[in-house]
């Protein structure tokens, strides 16, 4: 095992492992084909944003039927991750609505798929999606340029989750040049968008000849300055991969001092997610993807310190798993969806604010496994 989990929470671990197996089963059941993404009326729709089979987080669900492939051995989970998996040929093939994201639709889909069976297809396709993320590098300012359009100099936070495919596509060909790019742009990003008290921005906005920082705009938070949960979770996460893949001390380093941050303002919250640490206290309002990824995070942490540091970022990952699952889990089977709550940007309407979100319940099946040692690394 890799972690000291106390036996009440294996306990609890392993009773919503049973949930988790009756749930998605209830779905998979209910969806066959479909990619879903937010439910409406207890239900998912296929493919229901305006940007069709593009859309960034069109890959978790495949994510979560391979870990629980992986986990269960339920061959029903494999075929419709495959199933996903060949719908998105369209959006490779169609290749310019993608943008930086491609490191969360192909890890979840084709890379997992290879790393599991050794289809052949799959790693091409994965291969593929590599070469179109290093193709976003920009070599004066060293960072993968996000979204697409007007935006050349723009680097988020988010993209040290997608960088992991270039780990992989170094790792897979013998070509370290994926690699270069991958902690170049995770360099870029420590200077630009980490700050010295271990909050994020979300984007920075850099000169494209040069990459001199030019603007701090808010992004999906409150405001610039703000600490959107979402993106301080994503770095968390990010960091500690980086460090995964490359052993470099700097990202781990930069990992916990992200997660000292973030897990001090968990504590602050009881535990639970508001959308942004640095947003007034009324409304309050909730995003439980913050909470999930965070999660992973910790967990990702706690296999690198030693076993006096451990304590810190175990105990925070359940405090913050079982505090959303008793606040936020819909174990119905009849509705589609898991954990609550999730919140697409502080300002986005209602109907993507405090929503069941497909991945939030990719990150709280990815966490749920890692505490009993059932989950293979996706990343
Ligand atoms: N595009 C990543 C996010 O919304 O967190």
């Amino acid at each position: 095992m890799k972690y000291d989990v106390p036996s009440d929470d294996v306990k609890w671990a392993e009773d919503v492992l049973k949930k988790l197996n009756a749930k998605l089963s209830a779905e998979c059941f209910r969806m066959k084909g479909v990619i879903p993404y937010i439910p409406q009326d207890g239900r998912y729709r296929d493919i229901d944003t305006g940007e069709g089979i593009y859309w960034w987080t069109n890959g978790f669900w495949s994510g979560m039927l391979w870990q629980m492939y992986y986990a269960a051995g339920d061959e029903g989970y494999r075929t419709l991750a495959e199933a996903v998996e060949e719908r998105l040929d369209e959006a490779l093939e169609g290749f310019e609505g993608l943008y930086h994201d491609v490191g969360f639709m192909w890890l979840h889909s084709s890379v997992a798929n290879y790393r599991l069976t050794g289809n052949a297809v799959s790693r091409r396709r994965g291969l593929h999606a590599a070469n179109i993320l290093a193709g976003r590098y920009n070599p004066a300012g060293k960072f993968i340029r996000a979204w697409n359009g007007d935006r050349a100099g723009w680097i988020i936070i988010d993209c040290m989750m997608n960088i992991p495919l270039l780990y992989w596509a170094s790792k897979e060909t013998g070509d370290p040049r994926f690699a270069y790019i991958a902690q170049n742009h995770a360099d870029t990003a420590i200077q630009t968008l980490v700050r010295p008290d271990g909050s994020c921005n979300h984007i920075a906005v850099l000169s494209p000849e040069t990459g001199e920082c030019l603007e701090i705009p808010g992004g999906q938070g409150y405001a610039s300055g703000s600490s959107w949960s979402r993106g301080q979770a994503w770095a968390v996460y990010g960091y500690a991969l980086s460090f995964r893949h490359t052993g470099r001390q700097r990202y781990l380093d930069t990992a916990k001092k992200i997660a000292h941050y973030v897990i001090a303002n968990f504590a602050q919250h009881s535990w639970l997610p508001v959308v942004d640490f640095r947003a007034p206290h009324d409304p309050v309002k909730y995003d439980s993807t913050a909470a999930m990824i965070a999660a992973c995070g910790l967990l990702e942490i706690a296999e690198y310190v030693g076993e006096y540091e451990k304590p810190l970022y175990m105990d925070a990952a359940l405090k913050i798993l079982r505090s959303c699952e008793k606040a936020f889990a819909d174990w119905d089977s009849e509705h589609d969806g898991i954990i609550g709550k999730g919140t697409t940007a502080y300002h986005d309407g209602p109907a993507t604010t405090e929503v069941p979100i497909i991945y939030a319940d990719y990150f709280f099946t990815e966490a749920v496994l890692r505490l009993l040692g059932k989950d293979f690394l996706i990343w």
